[in-house]
């Protein structure tokens, strides 16, 4: 989309005359000429193409991404819109970059994981957003590309000069996509990171054992979740754009990406006003509830009871446990394979609704029976009979697994700086668009790249940028912020 190929040629006058009466002639046949095209195409839509699956280009082939973005919400997004393949252009600070370069660094000098996890397949370039040619080739940027993806704090885009309205008058198509922590309201103006917005989208109070405290989830749901929702908000403002001719504001609140996924929880709170939760733990220990959901431990979410278990192992394996789900329609086969086929017709277990507030002892009698079996030999024999059960994997196992290595969920990729590592590749499979998973780009890596090519500066042009001190650092670095 943002290639535009220059496609008329030179034409004589009369030439020039002859055409504007065709395209007249044309205009006027429309309806006719729209059936044709129809008839021929398939609705008017390009003909399906024939080049084997694959290899037809990926999804987001000439969509050009101007991105802006820093830290995990933001990166996460553009992350993903650069493995459909959209041309991601990662603006950073010169000298410094996105702070995540140096946080958490394991390998000395290097970009760290946290970076270079987060910022594959895009390109490099360093522009001092406040410089006066600074800005000048922002604005030269934002005027080729076709969505601006930020994540600053509240009111930072603005103070750069950058207002969706100034956006829009040099690039009426551009759609520019933010991720703030609040929505608007009391706390708009508030700096948001991931467990801020764990606990203001209703994630903490639900999470944890009804005993402790809130707890928030290894899952970056704040992040990583709202960078997922706004690639959502992107592309569907881009589909838009084909109709309106225009680009919009895309905006995602973490707390309310939060709270989009803790949406369960709201639903029971809701519920609550009828009677207690049957399906939470305490009903069936005679703990009454209070007025707003609890924390469940590890119940289940839906209908089906569920708990973890332990395994063989679990006294020295932290995670030697295997999640369990009572499953109604297979609880015959639950009741067979633990050795309680009594289970099965004795009025306290054979429905649902009875077995509800007796849910402790029953776990209790299938962990005797998992802890007989590794995780994985429990998932074997329960697999066989359809009993829904997840083996709790550690991050290493998961590193370790070969089939998501086949299927390109974790990709091995090179680096320069810190040689092979590991990255999470695209969950999101598309049949004819392959992802594109490349290491991430050093800091300005693409800049003299993207000057010349993207932007089309000459030779002296850039020679002159560079003297100007809009894409070097400063004379005295700023520190890179703390982790
Ligand atoms: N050239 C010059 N200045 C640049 C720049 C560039 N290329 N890129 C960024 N900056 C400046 C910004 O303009 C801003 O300056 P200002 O405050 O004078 O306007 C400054 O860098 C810092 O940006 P900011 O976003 O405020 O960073 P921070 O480290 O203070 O805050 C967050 C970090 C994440 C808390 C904040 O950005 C935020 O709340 N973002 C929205 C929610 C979010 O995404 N949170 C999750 C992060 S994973």
């Amino acid at each position: 989309m943002a290639t535009r190929k220059k496609v008329t040629k030179t034409k004589s006058k009369s030439a020039v005359k002859k055409t504007a009466r065709k395209v007249v002639t044309l205009r006027r046949k429309k309806p006719a000429a729209k059936a044709q095209a129809s008839k021929a195409n398939g609705n008017g839509y390009p003909r399906p193409s024939s080049r084997p699956w694959g290899h037809a280009g990926r999804a987001l082939d000439g969509v050009r991404i101007l991105d802006f973005t820093h830290v995990q919400s933001g990166p996460t997004c553009t992350q993903l819109l650069a493995y459909m393949g959209a041309d991601v252009i990662k603006v950073e600070r010169p000298g410094i970059g996105d702070v995540t370069r140096s946080q958490l660094r394991d390998v000395k000098g290097a970009d760290s994981l946290y970076f270079t996890m987060l910022n594959g397949s895009k390109r490099s370039i360093t522009i001092d957003s406040k410089h006066p040619k600074g800005k000048e080739i922002l604005e030269r940027l934002v005027k080729l590309c076709d969505v601006l993806v930020e994540n600053f704090a509240p009111g930072a885009l603005d103070r750069m000069g950058l207002t969706f309205e100034h956006i829009h008058k040099l690039n009426p198509r551009m759609i520019v996509a933010s991720v703030k922590g609040f929505g608007p309201g009391p706390y708009e103006d508030c700096k948001v990171y991931e467990n801020v917005a764990q606990c203001a989208g209703g994630s903490a109070s639900t999470t944890g054992f009804r005993d402790g405290p809130p707890l928030v989830t290894g899952a970056q749901i704040g992040d990583s979740g709202t960078g997922l929702h706004l690639a959502l908000g992107i592309v569907s403002a881009l589909y838009q754009r084909t109709r309106t001719g225009r680009g919009q504001k895309v905006l995602c609140a973490m707390q309310d990406g939060v709270l989009n996924l803790a949406r369960v929880k709201l639903r029971d709170q809701q519920r609550l006003a009828h009677g207690p939760l049957a399906e939470y733990s305490q009903y069936g220990e005679g703990i009454p509830f209070g007025k707003a959901v609890p924390r469940a431990g590890n119940d289940s979410g839906g209908g089906q009871p569920g708990w973890i278990l332990k395994c063989k192992g679990w006294e020295s394996d932290p995670d030697a446990y295997i999640y369990f789900i009572t499953q109604a329609p297979v609880w015959g086969a639950i009741c067979d394979l633990i050795g309680k086929p009594e289970w099965k017709t004795e009025a306290d277990y054979a429905t649902p609704p009875a077995r509800l507030p007796r849910l402790r002892k029953i776990f209790d009698t299938i962990e005797q029976w998992t802890m007989t079996m590794t995780k994985f030999e429990v998932m074997e024999l329960c697999n066989k009979h359809d009993i829904p059960v997840g083996p709790i994997l550690s991050m290493k196992e998961i590193a370790e697994e070969q089939s998501l290595r086949l299927t390109g969920t974790v990709v091995e990729v090179d680096h320069p700086g810190r040689g092979k590592y590991l990255t999470v590749g695209n969950p999101i499979k598309l049949s004819d668009s392959p992802a594109d998973v490349r290491r991430s780009p050093l800091l300005g890596e693409h800049t003299d790249e993207i000057l010349r090519k993207v932007l089309k500066y000459s030779d002296k042009e850039i020679a002159d940028i560079k003297v100007s001190g809009a894409i070097t650092p400063p004379e005295k670095p700023a520190k890179a912020e703390a982790a």
